[in-house]
């Protein structure tokens, strides 16, 4: 049974850090940025640098061979998380190596000047960014999937902007700033009847729904450990075997060829080994691991369930407070961003920090979006399952008295 008391039992950061600190229970709301790890987690990690402290894919002994092991049955695990095959699944630094590796992989590799890169104005820089870099070296251009009024992305309006000259489209599954949910499944069919690829950027949806990558049927698909209970420093990228093979290596070192010589042939091993170049982030991997264990010992339905019952709460609170503007009460996620009326949203960030409650405020590094929002800056509330009523209350009580930035002194 779901139970969100005992749950926080499972994090340091509720037991141990000083919550509490002056007096003040601190509340965070930054989830979307990044959350908290439990105990297993960082003991994983911890295990690797005490216990077997030695390198991967390398060493002829029985402790090398052990974490040979351990990668590769974390690499299974991740790939049954999101229903891929264990060769469809590479270790990056995050969700960010992992959009570069495809932008630079296969975008640089593939893309000709009359070729278009489909984005919204919605998506994080690190699903924008890379585009932009493989459109000034290939001189595709980049195009926009018009949003609705409300900042959301529909089939309709990808099929609006569809051409042959579309090869890659890409999305986030759950949007930073909004919260939206996209349709994945459907965009990647209508991406396909057009013969282009369909890039999955699941930084913010991994950690809070089921993903299967098969049903989804999307190219390619990144996520962060560090967003969803596990370290920072360590990501997937998830691609459909055959493309893998296509795509280049984004860097190339020791680990991932079978022999180079004097003339610069280079024989590079198959997929997943190709993108793994130098020294991998192995306690990263330990604790991804375990990361995993436990969002599935918690179940991602459960933690799906109990989100959309914590936003709903939230909702039908913040909405009674009559100058707080929300900008995405349907969002189907626990991403809510707000304002209140006249207060910039930093100093409304800061008045927040005043009463012990951590949100994160500005443009998200989601640059584009401030012409669909018609606002520079927003306040940004992000929830995981180990929020409870009590902190929304808190969140509440703080958000009703306003948020005049002399309020943040004077506390
Ligand atoms: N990508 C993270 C965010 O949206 C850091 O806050």
């Amino acid at each position: 049974m779901f139970d969100v008391n005992k749950i926080r039992k499972d994090f340091p950061m509720f037991n141990e850090y000083a919550f509490g600190k002056n007096g003040k229970k601190t509340v965070y709301l930054d989830n979307a940025a990044t959350t908290f790890k439990p105990y297993s987690v960082i003991e994983a990690c911890d295990k690797y640098y005490k216990e077997e402290s030695v390198n991967a894919h390398r060493g002829d002994y029985d402790l090398a061979y052990k974490v040979d092991t351990k990668v590769d049955e974390v690499r299974e695990k991740i790939a049954k998380f999101i229903n891929a095959k264990k060769i469809e699944v590479v270790f990056t630094s995050g969700c960010s190596m992992s959009m570069n590796l495809i932008a630079f992989g296969y975008g640089f590799k593939f893309l000709k000047s009359d070729d278009e890169i489909l984005l919204t104005e919605a998506e994080h820089a690190s699903n924008v960014l890379p585009w932009f870099k493989v459109s000034e070296l290939t001189g595709a251009k980049i195009r926009y999937i018009p949003l609705t009024k409300e900042g959301k992305l529909t089939p309709e309006n990808l099929k609006k902007v569809m051409n042959e000259h579309v090869k890659v489209v890409s999305v986030a599954q759950v949007t930073n700033v909004l919260g939206f949910k996209n349709d994945i499944k459907e965009l990647s069919k209508i991406a396909h009847e057009y013969g282009a690829l369909l890039v999955c950027d699941a930084a913010q949806s991994a950690p809070h729904m089921k993903i299967d990558v098969k049903d989804l049927d999307c190219d390619f698909l990144c996520a962060s450990a560090h967003k969803m209970c596990g370290p920072t420093g360590i990501g997937l990228l998830y691609g459909k075997y055959e493309l893998l093979k296509k795509v280049d290596p984004f860097m190339t070192g020791g680990g991932d060829n079978a022999r180079f010589d004097m003339c610069g042939n280079v024989a590079y091993l198959e997929p997943p080994a190709k993108f793994e170049a130098g020294t991998m982030n192995l306690a990263g991997i330990y604790g991804f691991g375990a990361a995993i264990d436990y969002l599935n010992s918690i179940g991602m339905d459960n933690i799906e369930r109990y989100e959309a019952e914590l936003h709903d709460y939230a909702i039908s609170k913040l909405k009674t407070i009559k100058d707080l503007i929300i900008y995405n009460e349907t969002a189907d996620s626990g991403i809510i961003t707000l304002n209140y009326k006249g207060v910039f949203a930093q100093d409304e960030a800061s008045y927040l920090n005043s009463k012990g409650i951590c949100v994160r405020s500005g443009e998200h590094c989601a640059k584009l979006l401030k012409d669909v929002l018609k606002t520079p800056a927003t306040v940004r509330v992000s929830l995981y399952f180990y929020n409870t009523k009590e902190d929304i209350d808190a969140l509440y009580e703080a958000l009703k008295n306003g948020g005049n930035f002399l309020d943040a002194y004077f506390n």
